[in-house]
């Protein structure tokens, strides 16, 4: 403590030092606010959508002239070179100051090359495949003039009713947050004034993930001890990797909105990590804040000002509100003075000054978008982010050979293999998977495909679940005989359903998590042919699959696996790969169950686990506290054993052995529980993992050095702390098949 203390003080020295170093930059910056008037600094802290603009005909909200007058700091959602270099020009060319724009998107996992959401990338737990997706992302958005992306969206879910639990890493903070840099690095590179690097924006700050029952945009109400311990540690590794740009949330915490919160911004963020980038809110935040009865409309803007939040996305509140607000003293000019420097400093570091139209180069298209290179590295990725959650009787890999029935809604559905945020997708080039598994088996095997049902029975709710992307719907009954027609004639039956691509992203929250009513009943009645079925799983969440794994042998999670993915799951199919991506969400066995997550805190009246009920018992009467699959699961078509871990000082070791006849990778993974502390700590935590790959009949030694980062956490009064005593240590595939050890620390 007293070295940390020491640092701390050295800490505050050198930012008083750095203060009054004003760099070149700083006076360029100086000089231009200098001839600023205070509607164009609220001018550059206004950033639009590009609706109308996008196509930069027309000209509503995005009229010419608010460009023109130096009213706009950065637009979103305007797409290709062209009108970007339109729009850039009028600011840069025939606006005030010449001061270049932002341009923003939402390049979440991948722009025309697509990857697999995230979700999905973090079940590979493979940092460099995270890094080089992001990088990809970069030069090929940067391609195609966008400078500033909204990703990664790193908030911590343990609710997979939330359908934003696609878009995020999972339920773990550690993972999330290794995984998190992971993306930053990717992002920005080493040098965000490179033109083919963007600016990164973490999101949404702060605990969007911890929404009420689910709901998205729900409140969120959530002790400092959980928040520091479990749901901020993400959004912190962004801002230690250097994330540039933050956005904030939609949501309440604790009675206050997340755009106007003070303490988050100013206090949490920036003075206690440090960060010097810029803030943004979330769409049309600011007047929700008034939505939710916090304050009167027109005072909404200078509370979010307040609150350090930068750039207003969308409301257009700053611009129309600031300035009245500053003269009825309600707002301080001051705070808009460092608004508008942070935005400056971000174009800045994004070398938009010394020129505008670095990322407006039209020849970079044809070289850099949608390459051989990029979707080979695509197909590669989404192959390791497929989870093996069953397979009785090793029925995967299937062999070329013989008739393969390809049955459901999403065999031949190449616009639903992309996933939520696939905004840029250019759906018409990619295989569906019917293609896939042609190509795959050329004339070796026969593949009989049938569509088999709609999504949902009800038309009306597959319309709400299809978004963008409507599938055609036929009659349930028809599609159903016709699916048992083609599985009479198969050998095998292969089910490709689950939940379309925008059953899961915004504003796609599920009461139920079960694979969808028709499709569900068509797969009991493929099961019940008595013929081998493989269930290929879509899926933006857990869900529950409960009669699945019960009835089905085999079932691959494939989750949406991007613009190459068909091309991936026929690889894992016929085993040109072999699966070894590992939950990073629990799946339950039941809705009722949720909250549901593995590095829970022990209970009074614990259960004790002996699979009955047992009354005055932490249990349920009617189902066990277990999950289906645990955190950290995912099964390979060989088998690895574990020897004996064994501990010595602070190192573990322990052999791995392929024991079965294919090579395969296993995910090794070290959990920790500080077993007293001052609060309770959970009964186990993710502290690291190893990827080993290993031929048939192999055996590799692992090791893990325990180091403090690993057993510290925030205490009651949020210090982080790390206190001498015992700690037990489990090593093992998941978060539920472990080996026991014990480390003490000492004074
Ligand atoms: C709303 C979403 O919550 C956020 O994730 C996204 O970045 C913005 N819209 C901009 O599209």
């Amino acid at each position: 403590m007293k070295l940390l203390s020491q640092l701390f003080i050295i800490g505050i020295g050198l930012s008083l030092f750095s203060c009054t170093q004003r760099t070149e930059e700083d006076r360029f910056i100086d000089n231009l606010m200098d001839k600023m008037t205070l509607e164009e600094k609220l001018g550059q802290l206004n950033l639009l959508v590009g609706g109308d603009i996008v196509s930069g005909t027309t000209k509503d909200q995005g009229s010419d002239s608010l460009f023109i007058s130096g009213k706009v700091g950065g637009v979103f959602n305007v797409k290709g070179v062209e009108a970007v270099s339109r729009l850039q020009h009028l600011a840069v060319e025939h606006g005030p100051h010449g001061i270049p724009l932002l341009i923003g998107a939402d390049v979440v996992h991948g722009y025309e090359t697509v990857f697999p959401i995230p979700l999905a990338l973090s079940c590979s737990w493979d940092t460099t495949a995270i890094e080089n997706m992001a990088r990809i992302s970069a030069i090929e958005a940067t391609a195609d003039g966008v400078n500033w992306n909204y990703s990664p969206m790193v908030d911590i879910c343990r609710d997979p009713r939330w359908g934003r639990i696609a878009e995020g890493s999972g339920e773990d903070p550690w993972l999330g947050s290794v995984i998190a840099k992971a993306y930053v690095r990717g992002y920005q590179g080493n040098n965000m004034k490179s033109d083919s690097t963007m600016m990164a924006c973490v999101k949404h700050f702060a605990l969007y993930g911890a929404a009420e029952g689910g709901r998205d945009y729900n409140t969120v109400d959530m002790s400092l001890q959980r928040m520091f311990n479990y749901y901020l540690p993400p959004y912190k590794a962004a801002v230690e990797a250097g994330c540039a740009s933050l956005m904030t949330s939609f949501n309440l915490i604790n009675g206050m909105h997340a755009t106007a919160d003070k303490w988050l911004i100013e206090d949490v963020l920036r003075k206690q990590w440090g960060f010097e980038g810029m803030t943004v809110t979330d769409f049309n935040s600011i007047p929700e804040i008034s939505t939710f009865g916090i304050t009167e409309k027109e005072n909404a803007a200078a509370l979010a000002l307040k609150a350090g939040s930068d750039m207003d996305m969308v409301s257009g509140l700053y611009i129309k509100t600031l300035k009245d607000a500053i003269q009825r003293g309600e707002a301080d000019e001051a705070l808009v003075d460092k608004a508008c420097r942070r935005v400056l400093q971000a174009k800045m570091r994004l070398g938009l000054f010394e020129n505008p139209y670095k990322y407006c180069r039209p020849e970079r298209l044809d070289r850099d978008m949608y390459t051989d290179a990029h979707r080979a590295t695509a197909r590669e990725i989404a192959a390791e982010t497929f989870v093996l959650l069953k397979n009785d009787n090793s029925l995967l890999p299937l062999a070329k050979k013989g008739k393969i029935a390809l049955i459901g809604p999403l065999a031949n559905a190449g616009n639903n293999m992309c996933g939520c945020w696939s905004g840029y997708c250019r759906a018409e080039k990619h295989e569906s998977l019917l293609q896939a598994f042609k190509n795959a088996v050329g004339n070796k095997a026969e593949i009989i495909y049938a569509p088999g049902s709609n999504i949902y029975y009800d038309e009306t709710t597959q319309r709400n679940a299809a978004g963008m992307r409507q599938l055609e719907r036929g009659d349930d009954n028809a599609m159903h005989r016709e699916a048992l027609n083609a599985a009479a004639k198969a050998d095998i039956i292969v089910a490709a359903m689950g939940e379309s691509a925008d059953m899961s992203g915004e504003s796609a929250s599920r009461a139920e998590l079960t694979i969808p009513d028709t499709q569900r009943e068509l797969l009991r009645k493929l099961a019940a042919t008595g013929k081998p079925v493989v269930l290929l799983l879509f899926t933006g969440r857990p869900l529950v699959l409960d009669w699945e794994n019960d009835n089905i042998p085999t079932i691959l999670n494939v989750w949406f696996g991007g613009s190459e993915a068909a091309g991936a799951i026929a690889d894992v199919v016929f085993g040109e790969k072999n699966p070894c991506g590992k939950l990073t969400t629990t799946f339950p066995r039941s809705v009722g169950q949720i909250p549901l997550y593995y590095n829970h805190l022990m209970s009074s009246h614990p259960d004790p686990q002996d699979g009955v009920f047992n009354r005055y018992c932490s249990n349920y009467i009617d189902m066990s506290n277990e999950p289906l699959y645990p955190f950290g699961f995912g099964l390979s078509y060989t088998s690895f054993e574990y020897g004996t871990a064994e501990i010595k000082n602070n190192e573990i070791r322990v052999d791995i052995k392929n024991n079965g006849t294919v090579a395969g990778t296993e995910i090794v993974q070290l959990y920790i529980r500080d077993k007293v502390a001052r609060i309770a700590r959970p009964v186990k935590e993710l502290k690291s993992y190893r990827h080993v790959s290993l031929n048939p009949g192999e055996t590799k030694q692992i090791s893990f050095t325990i180091t403090p980062d690993m057993l510290g956490y925030y205490d009651a009064q949020l210090d982080y702390i790390c206190e001498p005593g015992v700690f037990e240590i489990m090593v093992g595939p998941n978060s539920r098949d472990l080996q026991y050890l014990e480390f003490s620390l000492t004074e």
